[in-house]
């Protein structure tokens, strides 16, 4: 396996690959991996087989964060990242830096941007400003430095897979994207970096997001008719208090494919959510 943490020699890499006819897979991260990174990692591997090439990149893309998030205690630990990496049978772990990501902008003067204007604008959109212009950002520039044929992103980050897609689709990015399951610890927690943050009690009040899923797809299951969302959002409202440090950031109920906002929830409509558990900030989502 090997490490890469240049642009230039990663594209030298790519350029080679292409001229061999070589499939290539990519997984975007932002590393602290786990089970759930380690799934996409598998999905990759199987859609480019053993003669492909499997590329994981890890960077902590500080254009995704907000002035008030927690872009500086992100968690890191590149030497376990590369470890698990070599144990899954990775070929190449892209881990560039800074200054070579965003080239002049300590300076100042990185100027371009990838936006996407629709699927963005709610949920996550509405609740951290400027957060998908950074991720369409850095994912397009990793598309054009490693090429690949098949990206693979996690149904964790719902909204994001949709607008990446969104994305791969108007620009004309000659690549597919796969999305993979959610992969959830044993107490239903969706596994994420960001759980590290979480001490034993809130670890435990974490629950809180899939409790409120499943809450609401009893209701709609076992509903006659479509429940109005209005309905479903106080059940929500209910299931967060039982979390004494939990507070509700915003729940949706949506078409899975467009995105859109439903007033009436019938099976088959997706819900996600985003939960402040103490100082951390959790999302959610899940088919009703
Ligand atoms: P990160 O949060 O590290 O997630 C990297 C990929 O892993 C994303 O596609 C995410 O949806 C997926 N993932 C995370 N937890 C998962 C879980 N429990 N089950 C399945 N997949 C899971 O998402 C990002 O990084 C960044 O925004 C990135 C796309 C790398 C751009 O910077």
């Amino acid at each position: 396996m090997r490490i890469v943490t240049s642009v230039a020699a990663m594209l030298r890499l790519a350029r080679r690959w292409r001229r061999h006819g070589t499939r290539v897979g990519l997984v975007p991260t932002m590393g602290y991996l786990h089970e759930g990174h380690l799934s996409l990692v598998r999905a990759a591997r199987k859609r480019v087989g053993g003669t492909g090439r499997v590329v994981v990149s890890i960077y902590v893309n500080p254009t995704q964060f907000g002035p008030r998030e927690d872009l500086a205690r992100y968690p890191r630990d590149l030497k376990r990242d590369v470890r698990l990496c070599r144990a899954e049978g990775v070929d190449v772990v892209f881990a560039p830096d800074d200054a070579e990501m965003y080239p002049g902008k300590a300076a100042g003067n990185y100027s371009t941007y990838v936006v996407e204007e629709k699927l963005s604008q709610g949920m996550e959109g509405a609740s951290r400003p400027g957060h998908f212009r950074g991720v369409t950002t850095v994912v397009a520039k990793l598309f054009n430095i490693v090429q690949p044929d098949v990206a693979v992103f996690g149904a964790k980050d719902f909204q994001q897979a949709a607008v990446i897609k969104r994305m791969v689709r108007d620009l004309n990015f000659p690549l597919k994207t796969l999305v993979a399951p959610i992969v959830r610890e044993l107490d239903g927690v969706a596994m994420s970096s960001r759980n590290k943050y979480l001490s034993g009690d809130l670890r435990q009040q974490a629950t809180v997001l899939q409790r409120s899923i499943q809450a609401v797809r009893r209701a709609v299951t076992t509903a006659k008719q479509p429940a109005p969302a209005v309905q479903l959002r106080s059940l929500v409202g209910k299931v967060i208090q039982t979390a004494p440090d939990a507070r509700l950031d915003y729940v949706e109920f949506f078409e899975p494919e467009t995105l859109s906002p439903v007033a009436k929830v019938s099976p088959g409509t997706h819900m996600a959510l985003a939960v402040f558990v103490g100082g951390t900030r959790l999302i959610d989502n899940g088919r009703l």
